[in-house]
């Protein structure tokens, strides 16, 4: 997709890693990146648990809470009220998925799991992917291109700037 307002280039790049990291998921989880659960000792579990946990912690905790605090409320201003909120229920949504996946998923690295647990993350991690992923497009489709409309240059650079510099 083509932007001119770099705000809407940086969510949309950040949109297309997030499905990246998604299609991961569902290779590891559904067993086609090799045996699921892990082998006690698998070397790649860890980077990979590791790397989810940031992912759900650090990338998409920011993005939501940029999404939330400074384009929303200009969507609802600007009178797509009803799109902000279906948005940002879906956040509400999927982080009470992604809380206790992200528990789970530290606890692999620490005491591990019963076997009940393994498949209580698994659904987890299948329904959070599930949900970002078309949360995801949704915006894509619908908030992106309202944006482009909404964002002038001088607010589009303000807004860039000051998520750019985290
Ligand atoms: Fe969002
Ligand atoms: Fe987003």
């Amino acid at each position: 997709m083509d932007f001119q307002r770099q705000t809407n280039k940086r969510l949309y790049e950040e949109h297309v890693a997030t499905l990246q990291l998604l299609a991961r998921v569902e290779r590891v989880f559904s067993g086609r990146a090799g045996a699921y659960p892990p082998a006690a000792g698998d070397a790649e579990w860890p980077p990979f648990a590791r790397a989810l946990v940031s992912a759900i912690e650090v990338e998409v905790a920011r993005h939501f809470e940029f999404e939330e605090r400074d384009l929303f409320p200009r969507l609802d201003e600007a009178g797509d009220g009803d799109l902000a909120a279906l948005l940002q229920e879906e956040h509400a949504t999927i982080r009470t998925v992604a809380e206790p996946l992200a528990d789970l998923l530290r606890q692999t690295l620490d005491a591990g799991l019963a076997p009940q647990q393994w498949q209580t993350l698994k659904t987890l991690a299948l329904e959070f992917s599930e949900r970002l992923g078309s949360h995801a497009q949704k915006e894509d489709g619908a908030l992106l291109p309202v944006l482009e409309q909404l964002l002038d240059e001088d607010t589009d650079r303000e807004l860039f700037g000051a998520y750019a510099a985290g």
